[in-house]
């Protein structure tokens, strides 16, 4: 299996590379198409759940589970790999837990506005990068689900074009990131709702 990274995306290394669980694909666009059905599942089964009474590290790992068990054996478990994006792998269970805490406290006591409970969530989410792949796929269906039980109308992530591959979208929702790294999540919210 030969692996081609859309800017942005993170690596899969060689023992994670070794769960990969259909034995017939081969090239990217066959593990993207693949990939795809299965998250359709995921996508199915996280509407029907109670996010907000719901929202703990049990969710968050049995969406990713559902949204790549036919395709990675660690689906819905946490990275043991260092990234280049994410935290130290150890922190993760912490991160997840403080993120899931500030989440609820926004929620509970409505700080800010719906939209940037969840984009915030998105991008703390994504910083985390718990798995050791499908982290943005995984953090933008979680963020859509978090504003959809919050009342909201679902995110368009840039009108939703091929934010997967490379172009001039994924290249705005990168950018978009990088200012939320450094404290603006501004255009990221703008960018979540074009
Ligand atoms: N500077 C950054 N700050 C925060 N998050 C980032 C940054 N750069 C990339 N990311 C996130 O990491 C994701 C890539 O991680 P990963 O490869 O695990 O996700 P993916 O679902 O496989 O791929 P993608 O959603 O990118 O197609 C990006 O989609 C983006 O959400
Ligand atoms: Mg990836």
């Amino acid at each position: 299996m030969h692996f081609e990274y859309a800017p942005g995306a993170t690596p899969i290394d060689p023992d994670e590379a070794l769960g990969l669980i259909p034995v017939h694909i081969t090239t990217q666009a066959d593990l993207n198409a693949w990939e795809e059905m299965n998250i359709v599942e995921g996508a199915t089964w996280i509407k029907r759940q109670k996010i907000i009474q719901g929202l703990d590290e049990g969710l968050i790992r049995e969406l990713h589970r559902r949204m790549f068990n036919q395709t990675w054996l660690w689906a819905g478990t946490f990275r043991k790999s260092a990234k280049s994006i994410g935290i130290d792998w150890t922190q993760i269970a912490v991160a997840l837990r403080n993120l899931l805490d500030n989440t609820a406290y926004q929620i509970e006591h409505q700080t800010i506005s719906n939209d940037e409970i969840a984009v915030r969530f998105h991008h703390q989410l994504v910083l985390i990068h718990a798995f050791p792949n499908g982290n943005g796929r995984h953090a933008r269906l979680m963020a859509d689900a978090l504003i959809m039980s919050l009342g909201g109308e679902r995110f368009s992530w840039g009108g939703n074009m091929s934010l997967a591959t490379s172009g001039v979208v994924r290249q705005n929702y990168l950018s978009d990131l990088r200012a939320a790294d450094n404290g603006n999540l501004e255009p990221l919210m703008q960018f979540a709702r074009r």
